[in-house]
């Protein structure tokens, strides 16, 4: 992989979490904060927001595919998906920083990740009225995704186990900040800034046809319908596990053997994780948290 320094890159030790902006951070997202914040964007950048584990890799997939699946390069061979799509603000050792990955795509438009909460959005993304989408997922199946997902990434920080694990994310002390505040803050956004894309993981899993098309129409695409069913099943979990440029496996940081990237890519597998009482608890606690907004969330499909 071009621009990868895997020894380096597998020197990489669990980052301590500390309060950065108002939030739960680790250095490999803020060493590199003047450049990110001074980050300028292109009034046809594309930004794909996402809180950690909510299905940011299936949609820059389908994004990638819609405006570079055509391109007989062999970008699609041989680059990873987290080159394609950068992350905005991350900076491992062994890799070039996302805001250098982003500066250096050859491709218009630019696609870019963020797990940042919308208030710490580099603001030339708002100020060029750059095209946003943001997938949520149900908090249940976020936190059981991003606990495994700890688990297996030495990028991450130390999960604990699931009790420590889930207390913690309903305290908003896993990187990137509180579930809750980053779902609600981009659903708010939505209701001023039209730019913005809302979409829910699940609907992706119960109809990622229909979700496609959407997307095609919010960005204005006339993608042939021939093309876009191509683009579904190509971007279908057991393809994207299959696929080496979409599953992570080049990635050292992250050990398979404790759990895959793409783990299982279902709506309710928190159902196989909570006990009641934490299901109780959870609940209770999550009726507080959300009873100012109208945003609503599946938990089973
Ligand atoms: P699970 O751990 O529940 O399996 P992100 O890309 O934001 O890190 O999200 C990763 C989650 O999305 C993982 O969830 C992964 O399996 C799931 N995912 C990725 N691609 C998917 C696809 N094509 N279909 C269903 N789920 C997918």
């Amino acid at each position: 992989m071009e621009g990868v320094d895997f020894a380096l890159l597998n020197t990489v030790t669990r980052p301590e979490v500390f309060e950065f902006e108002g939030i739960s951070m680790v250095h490999y997202f803020t060493d590199n904060w003047e450049k990110v914040q001074n980050f300028q964007a292109r009034p046809d950048d594309i930004l794909v927001a996402t809180y950690p584990k909510a299905g940011t890799t299936w949609v820059s997939y389908i994004l990638d595919l819609l405006y570079f699946g055509n391109i007989a390069d062999e970008r699609q061979a041989s680059m990873p998906i987290f080159m394609r799509v950068p992350f905005l603000e991350s900076i491992f050792p062994g890799l070039p920083s996302g805001v250098d990955l982003v500066d250096n795509l050859p491709t218009t438009p630019r696609l870019i990740k963020t797990h940042l909460p919308v208030q710490l959005v580099p603001k030339s993304f708002w100020e060029q009225n750059c095209k946003v989408v943001y997938v949520a997922r149900n908090a249940k199946d976020n936190a059981v995704s991003y606990f495994h997902f700890e688990r297996m990434n030495k990028g991450q920080p130390e999960p604990g186990d699931w009790n420590n694990f889930l207390q913690n994310f309903m305290e908003g002390k896993k990187v990137f900040g509180p579930w809750y505040d980053h779902v609600c803050g981009y659903w708010e956004k939505k209701q001023t800034y039209s730019n913005l894309h809302y979409m829910f993981f699940e609907d992706m899993v119960e109809d990622s046809r229909c979700e496609v098309e959407r997307l095609c129409s919010f960005l204005g695409l006339s993608t042939p319908l021939e093309e876009r069913e191509r683009i579904t099943e190509c971007t279908h979990f057991d393809k994207m596990k299959e696929n080496k440029m979409t599953n992570y496996s080049t990635v050292p940081t992250m050990d398979f053997k404790i759990s895959p990237f793409m783990r299982k890519g279902k709506v309710g597998d928190w159902k196989n994780h909570f006990t009641v009482a934490q299901n109780e608890q959870f609940d209770e606690h999550y009726k507080q948290r959300m009873q100012n907004t109208s945003l609503q969330f599946r938990t089973e499909i």
